[in-house]
């Protein structure tokens, strides 16, 4: 069957039903591939094409598609009899809960939640808690979930957000309507790798919470300055608010500790989802134990409310337990082998834009990579609006996907190397990077 007219045909079908016929509005992707199978680094579509995929579904498959031991781990859950019984506590959140604990620096005391939306919304809810304050600092081009409060200031025009400002800060630009981010007065946006622009809002503002990913990920690799997260640290510390690691993209991608082991510096409160299940539905908020208590605070109004028919589904937990099981066992291999993949793809990438003169770097955190067409790596926001060329990273991706390569086309977004990618992938990869490269330019 032809690819192109069985794709359109599903998503014909699915408009009739769902609006826009597919239920998250980040996967509407042109070309509106259809996927039908997922398998270590592969993905199949419906005329049965191969891809390698560097997409791995916005970053949780670390591990591989349909990783079996994680699979046979869920699949024992529900064989053995385990379900959702939904009183009491169960056996297996605790043996997770214990394996996060003792795997994750950052982590005394872990609740677990089904997305990373939910559980950066209760880090928040702690945080307010806790410090009995209400305003937050996020980061102009961070992602931190769907939610009202933090659905905002992911990717602006320069249109809309004018000159860089700093010290200072940003206009709230909510992503969607139907929110009330514009209106609430509690939420500042600031640029990443601005120090001072945290402290001038810690002037004027009471702060409960400021959350950023430690490097920002949804915006490609945006990696923190030498002394920024630190400058984060000792601002948390002065001006009393928590400091949140939403590390949703960076937890067990770039160690089992997070990317906060591997700068070294704390944070009050963290947040994993994605790779911490490897593509099973499962998102923790851990962190500091007296703030992790707060949960069971007897005072009402310093106790946030914590609860979810699904927290702690016995089939995620299970995957969770595996993928944790299986990355602590194996780490030693996987982790340097992740960091060698992911050298080998800068190395060659950056090659080929200089060989064919194109001026473009790439960003890379171990096994998580992106590219600009600019002179040198982001420090934020603000200098990809203003340097990158969106239009042709775009088509960059286009051209490898049609060359069998899964680089979602959308600009400037992350790629991820997975445990089940080879030498001999990468390579393919490379090949086809400057077939591409020669075709856009
Ligand atoms: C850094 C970060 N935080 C939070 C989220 C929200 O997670 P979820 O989509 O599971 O709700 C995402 C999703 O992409 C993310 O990248």
């Amino acid at each position: 069957m032809d690819s192109i007219l069985h794709h359109e045909t599903v998503l014909e079908h699915n408009r009739r039903y769902i609006p826009g016929g597919i239920s998250s509005v980040n996967r509407a992707i042109d070309p509106a591939i259809t996927f039908t199978k997922g398998e270590g680094a592969y993905l199949w579509d419906a005329a049965g094409k191969r891809y390698i995929d560097f997409h791995a579904g916005f970053a949780p498959y670390f591990l591989g598609h349909n990783f079996a031991p994680i699979n046979e781990a869920a699949a024992a859950a529900l064989k053995g009899g385990d379900s959702l019984f939904g009183a009491g506590p169960s056996k297996a959140e605790g043996q997770l809960a214990e394996l996060i604990c003792r795997n994750v620096p950052a982590v005394q005391k872990v609740t677990f939640l089904n997305t990373g939306s939910e559980a950066t919304s209760l880090a928040i809810r702690i945080g307010r808690a806790v410090t009995q304050r209400s305003h937050i600092i996020v980061m102009q081009g961070g992602y931190n979930g769907n939610h009202d409060e933090l659905a905002c200031n992911v990717f602006n025009s320069l249109a809309e957000i004018g000159p860089r400002v700093s010290p200072g800060e940003y206009p709230l630009r909510p992503l969607g309507a139907g929110t009330t981010i514009g209106q609430t007065h509690f939420v500042h946006a600031i640029n990443y790798n601005d120090l001072e622009s945290v402290r001038y809002i810690c002037r004027r503002f009471p702060i409960a919470a400021l959350i950023t990913e430690p490097l920002l990920q949804n915006i490609g690799v945006v990696k923190p300055q030498p002394g920024y997260l630190e400058g984060l640290r000792d601002l948390a510390d002065e001006f009393g608010f928590l400091l949140v690691f939403d590390e949703v993209k960076t937890g067990f991608r770039h160690a089992l500790g997070g990317y906060s082991q591997v700068c070294g510096v704390k944070p009050d409160l963290v947040v994993y989802g994605k790779a911490v299940a490897n593509g099973f539905p499962l998102a923790l908020v851990g962190g500091k134990a007296e703030y992790m208590d707060s949960i069971i605070d007897p005072d009402p109004a310093r106790r946030p409310f914590v609860a979810g028919t699904y927290n702690g589904h016995p089939v995620a937990v299970a995957a969770a337990t595996e993928t944790v099981r299986y990355l602590a066992a194996n780490k030693d291999k996987i982790y340097p082998k992740m960091e060698a993949m992911g050298a080998a793809m800068e190395a060659g990438i950056a090659g080929i834009f200089a060989r064919r003169g194109v001026t473009a770097c790439v960003a890379r955190q171990g096994s998580a990579f992106s590219f600009y067409m600019m002179a040198k790596p982001p420090r934020d926001l603000h200098d990809i609006i203003e340097g990158h060329d969106f239009a042709r990273d775009v088509a960059l991706r286009r051209a490898l996907i049609q060359r069998g390569v899964f680089f979602v086309p959308i600009a400037t977004k992350q790629c991820s190397l997975s445990a089940a990618h080879s030498d001999a992938d990468v390579e393919f990869t490379l090949e086809q990077f400057e077939s591409a490269v020669k075709a856009i330019w």
